[in-house]
């Protein structure tokens, strides 16, 4: 399939992983994705994997190494993770959380959509309202108006009225919303088998080819 453009960007929510994960899927199926990280999403995942997440001016390579590494070390390497080569065939960009200046804040530079994983409360609030207060919001808000594939991957518990309605709204608007909510029906023997469903779910709303999970009715 064509290399497309894919927006990613990663907020303060819990499920770093889940990031590192789909960065993995996208980089082997030959995308270029371009990377926004918010300071919240930064101490998270230093919290929850142990890795320090590349700094706003790294450069692709950086990413491409850590997302080669980040499972398979720190937090994560008990995980069950047994498949993250970083034989990567696509690429990388990486944009400051405030450089409006960015391809990726213009309607004019073409994606085949944005996903937010995960997606903070703040961060859907944010992009319910049109703030576009930094890059994410913007991208976000951009995909919204020019009908592009915008994912969030909220992960939140409970959920208060607030995130309920802001949901609510984003759907009405276009967005699709993918919460960071694993099924059990794949029979999950290790962390990698949960996250891989919720990554699985997105990659085939971005029509991204995988293998992460058996789909149902699928032969043993
Ligand atoms: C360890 C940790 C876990 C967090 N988990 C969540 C979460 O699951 N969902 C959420 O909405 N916020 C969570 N937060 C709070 C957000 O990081 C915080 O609201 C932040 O302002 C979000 O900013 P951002 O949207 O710019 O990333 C967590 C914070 C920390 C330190």
């Amino acid at each position: 399939m064509k290399q497309r453009n894919f927006v990613l960007a990663i907020t303060g929510a819990s499920g770093s992983a889940y990031a590192v994960r789909l960065a993995q899927i996208l980089l082997r199926a030959g995308h270029h994705i371009h990377m926004i990280v918010s300071r919240a999403a930064r101490q998270v995942a230093q919290h929850e994997l142990d890795a320090r997440i590349p700094a706003d001016d790294a450069s692709g390579d950086d990413w491409l190494k850590f997302t080669g590494t980040a499972l398979t070390t720190g937090a994560a390497a008990a995980w069950g993770f047994s498949d993250c080569s970083d034989d990567f065939s696509g690429n990388c960009s990486v944009h400051g959380i405030s450089d409006f200046t960015a391809g990726v804040a213009s309607g004019s530079f073409l994606t085949g959509g944005m996903v937010i994983c995960p997606c903070s409360m703040g961060t859907l609030s944010a992009i319910a309202c049109g703030s576009s207060m930094n890059l994410i919001q913007r991208s976000a808000d951009v995909h919204l108006k020019e009908r592009r594939p915008l994912i969030l991957i909220p992960r939140e518990t409970p959920l208060s009225l607030v995130a309920l309605e802001n949901m609510t709204r984003l759907s009405h608007a276009g967005a699709t919303i993918l919460p960071a909510m694993p099924g059990f029906y794949h029979r999950p023997e290790s962390i990698a088998d949960c996250i891989d469903f919720v990554v699985a779910r997105t990659c085939d709303h971005l029509n991204v080819e995988h293998s992460l999970v058996r789909r149902w009715s699928e032969a043993d």
